[in-house]
C-alpha cells in the first residue's frame, strides 16, 4: 500500500536502514524506517487517509512523520532531499541518487540497504555500499573516515551492533574509533545523548561482553574517569545477569528498569561523590540522581545486615521495603550468602503479599480510636504474621488485646 501511495504521488519510496538489515539478521524489528524521494509528511498523510488502525505524528522542522499502528508497529518516514540531486543532466545510472545520498550519511554499511516499495521495481534490494558482503562477513564498517568525528555516539552503536549480531568491528573502523578516543570526540556530547547510548547498551540481551568491549577501548572513562572493569566488577555484572534471569522466571509482574540494575552494578566501585559526578555527566534529572544516591546507600546497608546472619522475615521486610525494585535486585546480586539471596527472593515473591487479617474497621470495633496507633498495631500484626507468630484472625485479636 505504501507503494501505491508512492505511485499516486509520483514519488519513489524505500524501506531503509535497520529494518532492511533485520530482514537478514533478525525478525523482531518493530520500528520501520522509510525514505520518500519527496515530501514525507504529505506522503504520510496520503497513506493515513481513510485508515483507522494508526495515528500520525508529523515533525515539520525535519520534514519527518511517524505512523503509530495499533498493532505496535511504528514507522518513521523521512524525506530524501531530492533538490540537491535533481540536476537536468542526471544520468540514468543515478536514478536512485537521492536515496543513495541519504544512505551514505548513515553510520555503518550494514545499515545502508534499501528496498524499493513502489513502481515496477517493487521489492528491489538496493545495496550501494556492499552491506550484503559485510553481513556475510559479519563485520561492522563505517562508510567514511569522518563518521565518528561527525557523530561520536556511533562508537557506542558499533559496539552494540557488534555484540548483538556476533559481528566484529573492521580494522579500519577500529582505528577510527581509536582516533575518536584519542581526540576525545565525546567531550562535546550532551549528557542525555551519552546516557542514551549507555542505556541502549545496558538494555541489550547480552550486556557484559559489550561492557568488556567498552573497557578494551578505554571508553568507560568517557562516562567517569574512575569507572573501571575489575574482576570484582565483572563478577557483580554476572550476578546481576543471574538475578535478572531469576527475576524473569519468578513471574513478578512489576515494571523493571533493567538498565538501572546493570548501571548500579557497573558503577558499584564508585564512591558517593563519584556516583554523583557520573549522574551529572549523564544529565540525570535531580529526581533520578537522588533516587540513585539515596537508595544505593540504603541497599549497601541492607547487604551488610542481611549477610551477617539469617534475618527474621519481619526484619528482611523492613530492610527491603524502602528500596525500589532495582535496588532490591542489587542487594540480591551483591550478597554472596545464599540465605541473604533467599531472603530477597522470598520478599519479592511472597512477603510483599502478606497482610494482617484485621483492618482499621476491626480495630475501631474493638474500641481503638483512629489515629497513628492504627499503623503501629497493623505493622506489629504484619511482623507477627511474617514471622509465623500469628496464623489466624483469632491469633491476631489475641495479640492486639
Ligand atoms: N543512524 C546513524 N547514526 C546514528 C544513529 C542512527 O547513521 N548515530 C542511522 C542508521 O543507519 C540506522 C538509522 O539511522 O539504521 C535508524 O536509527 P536507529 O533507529 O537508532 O537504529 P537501528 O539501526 O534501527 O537500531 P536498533 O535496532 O537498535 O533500533
Amino acid at each position: 500500500q505504501m507503494g501505491k501511495v508512492g505511485d499516486d504521488l509520483g514519488e519513489d519510496v524505500y524501506l531503509v536502514g535497520g529494518s532492511v538489515r533485520d530482514l537478514f539478521l533478525r525478525s523482531d524489528h518493530l520500528d520501520i524506517d522509510v525514505v520518500v524521494e519527496g515530501d514525507a509528511i504529505e506522503f504520510a498523510r496520503a497513506f493515513a487517509q481513510g485508515r483507522d488502525d494508526l495515528r500520525l505524528r508529523t515533525h515539520k522542522k525535519f520534514n519527518t512523520a511517524k505512523l503509530l499502528f495499533d498493532s505496535g508497529l511504528t514507522m518513521d518516514l523521512a524525506t530524501a532531499r531530492l533538490e540537491y540531486y535533481m540536476s537536468p543532466a542526471a544520468l540514468p545510472v543515478v536514478e536512485h541518487s537521492s536515496v543513495k545520498l541519504d544512505l551514505y550519511r548513515r553510520d555503518f554499511t550494514i545499515n545502508t540497504m534499501a528496498v524499493r516499495l513502489n513502481g515496477r521495481q517493487f521489492g528491489l534490494l538496493i545495496d550501494f555500499f556492499e552491506a550484503m558482503r559485510d553481513i556475510k562477513e559479519k563485520v561492522i564498517r563505517v562508510l567514511h573516515n569522518l563518521s565518528f568525528v561527525e557523530d561520536p555516539t556511533r562508537v557506542f552503536r558499533a559496539i552494540r551492533f557488534e555484540q548483538r549480531f556476533g559481528f566484529r568491528i573492521g580494522k579500519l573502523t577500529e582505528a577510527l574509533i581509536k582516533n575518536a578516543i584519542k581526540i576525545d570526540a565525546f567531550r562535546r556530547l550532551t549528557g542525555s545523548r551519552l546516557f542514551g547510548e549507555l542505556k541502549h547498551i545496558l538494555e541489550e540481551e547480552s550486556v557484559t561482553p559489550a561492557i568488556e568491549r567498552l573497557n578494551e577501548f578505554k571508553l568507560l572513562r568517557v562516562f567517569h574517569p574512575a569507572l573501571q572493569l575489575t574482576a570484582k566488577q565483572l563478577e557483580l555484572l554476572d550476578q546481576a545477569e543471574e538475578t535478572l534471569a531469576w527475576y524473569r522466571l519468578s513471574f513478578i509482574d512489576k515494571p523493571l528498569r533493567r538498565w538501572l540494575l546493570y548501571f548500579l552494578a557497573l558503577a558499584d566501585g564508585l564512591d558517593e561523590q563519584q556516583m554523583t559526578e557520573l549522574c551529572q555527566r549523564l544529565g540525570f534529572a535531580p529526581k533520578l540522581r537522588e533516587e540513585i544516591t539515596e537508595m544505593r546507600a540504603k541497599a549497601l546497608r541492607c547487604v551488610n545486615v542481611l549477610q551477617r546472619r539469617a534475618a527474621r522475615p519481619s526484619q528482611t521486610f523492613e530492610l527491603l521495603r524502602p528500596l525500589g525494585l532495582e535496588f532490591q535486585l542489587l542487594v540480591m546480586a551483591k550478597t554472596s550468602k545464599d540465605y541473604a539471596k533467599k531472603a530477597v527472593s522470598q520478599y519479592l515473591t511472597t512477603m510483599v503479599r502478606v497482610r494482617p487479617e484485621l483492618g482499621g474497621q476491626d480495630l475501631k470495633a474493638m474500641g481503638y480510636l483512629p489515629g497513628p496507633l492504627y499503623k503501629q498495631i497493623l505493622d506489629t500484626l504484619l511482623a507477627a504474621r511474617l514471622d509465623g507468630q500469628v496464623q489466624t484472625r483469632q491469633d491476631e485479636i489475641d495479640l492486639v488485646e
